[in-house]
């Protein structure tokens, strides 16, 4: 293939191409798609604004021209989105791209599903589950989802043969911090790693308020006390979560420290909506559009140059502009909602 990797204003390459498939989810997450404003009322994405499976699976390859080689598949709850095996299938044929893996609520990883995504080649999975206990779980999304069937989808995941699935979840200062030793000790020593994410500030309607987050400093600090910890180097340059592991053997966890900690200087993450918006953060105002340049029957040619210029005007640090607190370009203008570019 004629590869040629590019980097943006700060040095940084591309490297990982987050897809949202759908900005459409069966949950409710307090916290990503209250339901004051995502009630039925909301007009989501009609179905001919989607990119096609095909289009999303053209521009990956465009992608990993300019140095692409990890897909994440995302949502909203990417397996709302029918067929989606057959993208995985195509993405994972893409010469270039070494790793594939989803972002799901779990819920519709039924034991057929998950054969079939391991059959098409998705090589990794994480799970996104905030609580174990009912009453908070219930609370967080907001449609009276037990955990146990979240636990029982992840256990289809592991008989259909995965064996690196990640668990995410959010903590909210009042919320579920109680959550934090519930699943370190449900998920210690299972070969599944947790992850603990700082709640962020994406998007305009979660009502963000920096006494909200939990410092992920202070949960080491409370797991290492009952089940003491060593850090772990990161897996690769620009990893999103530290890793601990325990010193008795029984795995790893992770943290998340998007807002204590920010890890802008490496970051090689692009983000395509599901109508075909590059996004080039997590906190950005604008995307650029692909579609119509895609569907005004340009060639490859026209929509490499187009990625390229993209990634190669890219300047965004969002994060790390936050804890300094100066002020940050664009702001002021309304963030991506997390459901439209999946986290
Ligand atoms: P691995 O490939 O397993 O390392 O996964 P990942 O951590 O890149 O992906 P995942 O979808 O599990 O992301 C975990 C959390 O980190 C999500 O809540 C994301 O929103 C958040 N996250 C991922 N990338 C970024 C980023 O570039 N900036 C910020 N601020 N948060 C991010
Ligand atoms: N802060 C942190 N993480 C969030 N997620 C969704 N909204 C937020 C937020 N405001 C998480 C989801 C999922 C991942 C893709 O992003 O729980 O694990
Ligand atoms: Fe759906 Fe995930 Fe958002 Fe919850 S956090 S509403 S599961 S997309
Ligand atoms: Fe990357 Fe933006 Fe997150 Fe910084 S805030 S790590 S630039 S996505």
């Amino acid at each position: 293939m004629n590869m040629n990797p590019i980097t943006d204003t700060l040095n940084r390459p591309l490297r990982d191409l987050r897809i949202s498939v759908t900005d459409r989810c069966n949950f409710r997450c307090v916290y990503c798609m209250p339901r004051e404003i995502f009630g039925p009322g909301y007009a989501f994405v009609p179905r001919k604004d989607l990119l096609t499976l095909e289009e999303i699976a053209r521009l990956a390859r465009i992608f990993a021209q300019i140095g692409m080689r990890k897909v994440r598949i995302t949502g909203g709850e990417p397996l709302i989105r029918r067929n989606l095996e057959h993208l995985v299938e195509m993405v994972s044929a893409i010469d270039g791209v070494d790793d594939i893996s989803l972002t799901t609520n779990g819920s519709m990883l039924t034991a057929r599903r998950a054969i079939d995504l391991k059959a098409a080649g998705l090589r990794r999975l994480t799970v996104s589950l905030d609580a174990l206990d009912d009453e908070t779980f219930k609370k967080i999304n907001d449609v009276d989802y037990p955990a146990i069937r979240v636990l029982d989808g992840i256990d289809n995941a592991r008989a259909a043969g995965f064996n690196d699935i990640k668990v995410n979840a959010v903590i909210r200062r009042g919320l579920n911090e109680h959550a934090v030793m519930d699943l370190v000790e449900h998920f210690r020593g299972s070969g599944c790693i947790v992850r603990f994410i700082e709640y962020m500030d994406v998007g305009e309607t979660n009502g963000w308020n920096l006494d909200d987050v939990l410092p992920a400093k202070q949960l080491v600090e409370q797991i290492h006390a009952r089940f003491p910890l060593d850090p772990v180097d990161p897996n690769y340059r620009g990893e999103v979560a530290k890793r601990w592991r325990y010193r008795d053997g029984a795995g790893e966890v992770g943290f998340i420290t998007s807002v204590t900690e920010s890890f802008c200087g490496d970051c090689s993450r692009a983000r395509l909506s599901a109508v075909g918006q590059v996004y080039t953060c997590l906190f950005a105002s604008e995307g650029h559009d692909l579609r119509e340049l895609l569907r005004s029957g340009a060639d490859d040619d026209a929509l490499l140059s187009r990625v390229r210029s993209i990634w190669s005007a890219r300047d965004d640090r969002y994060s790390e502009l936050r804890g300094l607190n100066v002020p940050i370009p664009g702001s002021g203008r309304g963030k991506v909602e997390m459901s439209h570019i999946g986290g």
